[in-house]
């Protein structure tokens, strides 16, 4: 099978198409024929090396994390799918024609194979940090970075709960941000001001999923670094705040709430732009620059 995998660690040119052999399902997971791998942001930090001290890795490597496609072998244990379903999921290596994943849930047939391929890792992203900060209907919620992946998801689950959300991005995303039925404000200068006048009673939680050093500033808003999550920023606990990460969490349950939602027109993540596989650099240089608009996705021929 084809598969994009990177001999040294670099920049977007690293990144080869070349011939492998496929991957099997082993007990608890599933195998998928791919036909569409989300790009997440991690995964051009993993290429570039910025996190060979914390998750080494034997070179070459495969990379990717989310994909969608068609079942096509299935591990001792799994009773929820079967040969020819079609999910979406969080696995390994999922730049690639066949990929295993270890997490998974049936696409809705509403969504498309490219949009699918998104949702994983800010599906478990966005509902683990609401779940962790305690979000629920009545709470006010600021979302820093919420036209991205994680934060479009972490916007529409908030409100799905009834809360009032708060969402901060780009001037070009103000418009997007208030579809997803948030309020929506740009980041910079007078930041905290803008905010109070939007939230005179307050705001209960606030996740910083850009991390754009803003911890100092959500603390000043919500009073209370306990009331403050980064996903991105890791100095977030030198000033009392939470760091979330999703190490070893299962995210079954993330992947059906997410799917349900999305299911019923009440979630979606736009696709910004895709790429073929064998332009998967240029799809993470896209990634990398910290501004898209729902996610990008590499596409499976
Ligand atoms: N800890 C975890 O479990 C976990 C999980 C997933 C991701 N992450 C990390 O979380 C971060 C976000 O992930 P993502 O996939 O959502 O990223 P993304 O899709 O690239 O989105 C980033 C968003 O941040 C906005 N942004 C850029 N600069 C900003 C600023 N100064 N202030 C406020 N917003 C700004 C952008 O909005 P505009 O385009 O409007 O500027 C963009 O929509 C990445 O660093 C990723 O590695 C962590």
């Amino acid at each position: 099978m084809k598969v994009v995998r990177f001999a040294r660690y670099g920049g977007p040119e690293v990144l080869e198409l070349v011939d492998g052999d496929a991957p099997h399902a082993r007990a608890g997971q599933i195998r998928i024929a791919v036909r569409a791998a989300g790009v997440n942001g991690l995964e051009w930090k993993i290429r570039q090396g910025l996190l060979r001290d914390v998750r080494p890795l034997r070179l070459p490597a495969g990379i990717g994390g989310d994909a969608a496609g068609i079942v096509d072998e299935v591990g001792d244990g799994v009773t929820d799918v079967r040969v020819g379903d079609t999910v979406f999921g969080s696995g390994q290596e999922t730049y690639a024609e066949h990929a295993v994943l270890t997490s998974w849930a049936q696409k809705p047939p509403e969504v498309s194979f490219e949009e699918a391929a998104g949702f994983a890792t800010p599906f478990e992203t966005a509902l683990r940090v609401l779940d962790d900060s305690g979000v629920r209907g009545g709470h006010t919620v600021l979302v820093n970075g919420a036209s991205g992946g994680v934060g479009s998801a972490a916007v529409q689950f908030a409100v799905d709960r009834g809360a009032t959300v708060i969402g901060i991005a780009g001037p070009s995303n103000q418009d997007y941000i208030a579809s997803l039925g948030a309020v929506a404000t740009t980041f910079g200068p007078y930041l905290v001001d803008r905010v109070r006048a939007l939230a005179p009673n307050g705001i209960d939680a606030a996740l910083d999923i850009a991390g754009s050093d803003i911890i100092a500033e959500l603390i000043e808003l919500t009073g209370d670094p306990a009331r403050v999550v980064s996903i991105a920023d890791f100095s977030a606990p030198e000033l009392g705040a939470r760091v979330s990460t999703g190490f070893g969490r299962d995210k079954t349950h993330a992947l059906r709430e997410g799917a349900r939602l999305a299911a019923a027109g009440r979630l979606t993540l736009p696709v910004a732009q895709t790429f073929p596989l064998a332009q998967a650099g240029a799809a993470q240089a896209a990634s990398a620059t910290g501004h898209v608009r729902g996610r990008i996705i590499v596409t499976v021929p």
